[in-house]
């Protein structure tokens, strides 16, 4: 069977309100129905969770999280633990997203710890990976998205690694207008393919690998014909609903 793409929209800190939020979620179901060969999904900011997971009941849009403590609970003020969003419905949490790493100072050692923590409370991590600029300039692409890999999965079985989303997001891509073409961003993918083929064998094959950075209606489709690409990961494109769908549409 062939493997199902997934288009994922992580929201980040938007939109501002609870009700904006809720109709949004609501739109997008709208958006996406009957794209029944597509997985969807939503990742509002951690406030909204509980009810844009109520408007989303009864459809086939997933729920999604946009970061995650690797502690089951304690004392860390802010913090959200994996238990506490699988309560919510949750059922993917992104891990790594370089936002996190660059503006809160996440480790790649944090970043695993995260990707252990989600799979132990039956959440699947999506594993953000990507080069800034300044790396792809120097040549230094393979080396840092492999090592991210490499850190964000230490320790993990074939099996878990197996049931792992990776998003292959190059930093300078995101937010900017600026996509990675077709070509570079399938070279990428078949990089982390052909690693992931390492550790795991053909379930490599089975992998999801979502590309991201500046995914919109217009570029969507090309980017996903690649052998590699297995879906996408969309930011600012995710807030309006019709065009979220486009790219759904695109991707099946
Ligand atoms: P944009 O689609 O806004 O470039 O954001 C990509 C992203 O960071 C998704 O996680």
């Amino acid at each position: 069977m062939a493997k199902r793409k997934l288009v994922a929209g992580n929201w980040k800190m938007n939109p501002p309100t609870l009700g904006k939020a809720e109709a949004l979620a609501r739109a997008v179901v709208e958006a996406t129905r009957g794209d029944a060969a597509v997985d969807v999904l939503v990742i509002p900011p951690a406030p909204f969770l509980g009810a844009v997971g109520a408007a989303l009941h009864g459809s086939a849009v997933a729920l999604g999280a946009q970061n995650l403590h690797p502690d089951r609970g304690g004392a860390y003020t802010g913090e959200v633990a994996g238990s506490m969003l699988h309560d919510l419905g949750v059922r993917y949490v992104l891990c790594g997203h370089s936002e996190r790493r660059q503006l809160f100072g996440e480790s790649p050692a944090l970043v695993g710890a995260k990707v252990a923590a989600a799979h132990r409370d039956r959440l699947v991590p999506i594993l953000c990976v990507g080069e800034t600029l300044d790396e792809r300039d120097q040549g230094v692409t393979d080396t840092v998205v492999l090592g991210q890999l490499e850190q964000g999965l230490a320790g993990l079985d074939t099996a878990v690694i197996a049931e792992t989303v990776i998003a292959y997001e190059p930093v300078w891509a995101i937010g900017t207008g600026r996509n990675a073409t077709p070509e570079q961003a399938q070279a990428v993918h078949r990089v982390i393919r052909d690693w992931l083929r390492r550790q795991v064998g053909d379930l490599a094959d089975e992998l999801r690998v979502l590309y991201g950075g500046s995914v919109k209606p217009a570029n969507a489709a090309e980017l996903m014909a690649e052998p590699d690409i297995d879906g996408a990961l969309v930011g600012g494109a995710s807030l309006e609903a019709a065009g979220f769908g486009a790219i759904v549409r695109a991707a099946g």
